[in-house]
């Protein structure tokens, strides 16, 4: 009997309620099948947050995802607060958590299905098979650096100011969460910047190498500048394995990488802190899309960027990597049997709602376990 693991949640708003509901109907299947029971809490983050208490995070949801053993997040954001101030604007809530929490690693992984592979925007030959991993910095870099702000100048202009900003240490462990990912895998990391013009990007690719040489020297290491980075992950994306680079960078690579999958609805992430004494990690599981307002509320989102942020917190939080392939099977197997929600439904195929393939996947989790 395992003893139960707390989990916060958090849906957010526009498809993230939805696409997160799909995310109960596994924990109640897990909890009669598999007899795996988590505390659920849930609560306000984003514009749903902003409504009701004027903040986009309460300091008790603060304290709640603090004391929880991981937290689960939808998404967050929408045109209905476009007008916030910019401190309490929905994004805020997520950038605090991932501040507060320290969750420097940010696990995005890029894998094709094959029965996927026709929707994604590349050729067919050029995607199947696809499994790339970006490794993003989280918590520093231009999205926290000192001095920020907009001015004004005395010539009546404005001036608005971001810093990048990255630390040895800083570069250090979230190499190190990179390399040790690979060996893993396919045992090569491509570390990405731009060197060429930013010194901040010469010390990543110096201290990049350092860690290779010290602690790492049975990956392989390659260093490439983000634009060309960019570029390959639209020739010839199969050349990765592993990709680690800084906020800003893995911030725009990892929707670049999505789309090559078929569909943005179908890549999760794992937002990760450092380990303490015991080995565990505070922890955040979110699906790289957004909140999608145009969609929301009519049954047309894809859960399985939610349903595989899940998959992903039973492998990295709690272990359970038997679970976690059982549920990555499953919706391999729905998407074999033609489960399409609209995004990944292409031509000629109906597509089901948001709802028929949280069941699809309960179904198919049914005949694994038979
Ligand atoms: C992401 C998102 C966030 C980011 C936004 C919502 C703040 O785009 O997780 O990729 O820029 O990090
Ligand atoms: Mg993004």
């Amino acid at each position: 009997m395992v003893a139960n693991k707390k989990l916060l949640m958090l849906p957010g708003d526009g498809i993230g309620p939805e696409v997160m509901a799909e995310v109960r109907r596994l924990i109640d299947w897990m909890d009669r099948r598999r007899h795996v029971s988590f505390d659920v809490t849930e609560d306000l983050v984003g514009g749903a947050a902003y409504d009701v208490h004027g903040v986009a995070i309460t300091d008790a949801t603060m304290e709640a995802a603090l004391g929880a053993d991981a937290v689960l997040f939808g998404a967050v954001g929408g045109p209905k607060w476009d007008d916030v101030g910019y401190d309490v604007r929905p994004e805020a809530g997520l950038l605090r958590l991932r501040k507060d929490l320290d969750l420097f690693a940010n696990l995005r992984p890029a894998i094709c299905f094959d029965a996927l592979a026709d929707a994604s925007s590349l050729k067919r030959d050029l995607v199947s098979g696809l499994d790339i991993l970006i490794v993003r910095e989280l918590t520093g870099g231009v999205y926290f650096g000192e001095p920020r702000g907009i001015e004004d100048l005395p010539d009546g202009q404005r001036r608005g100011v971001n810093t990048q900003v990255y630390t040895t240490s800083e570069i250090h462990r979230v190499c190190r969460v990179a390399f040790d990912l690979a060996r893993k895998r396919g045992n090569r990391v491509c570390s990405t910047e731009k060197s060429n013009v930013m010194e901040s990007g010469v010390l990543w690719r110096q201290e990049a190498q350092r860690v290779h040489d010290e602690e790492f020297p049975d990956v392989e290491l390659t260093h490439m500048l983000a634009d060309n980075c960019g570029m390959q992950l639209v020739r010839n994306p199969a050349q990765f394995d592993v990709i680690v680079t800084d906020n800003l960078f893995g911030d725009m690579l990892s929707d670049v990488a999505s789309m090559l999958t078929g569909s943005l609805g179908m890549l999760p992430s794992a937002s990760l802190g450092p380990a303490d004494d015991s080995g565990r990690r505070r922890a955040l599981y979110e699906p790289v899309h957004g909140s999608a307002p145009d969609i929301a509320g009519q049954g047309k989102a894809n859960p399985l960027a939610m349903i595989q942020s899940y998959a992903m917190m039973l492998r990295y939080s709690f272990d359970m990597a038997e679970d976690a392939d059982l549920l990555e099977q499953a919706v391999r197997n729905a998407l074999d049997s033609g489960c399409r929600t609209i995004d990944i439904a292409g031509s000629g195929i109906s597509p089901i709602s948001c709802t028929e393939m949280g069941a699809a996947i309960v179904d198919e989790l049914d005949r694994l376990a038979a």
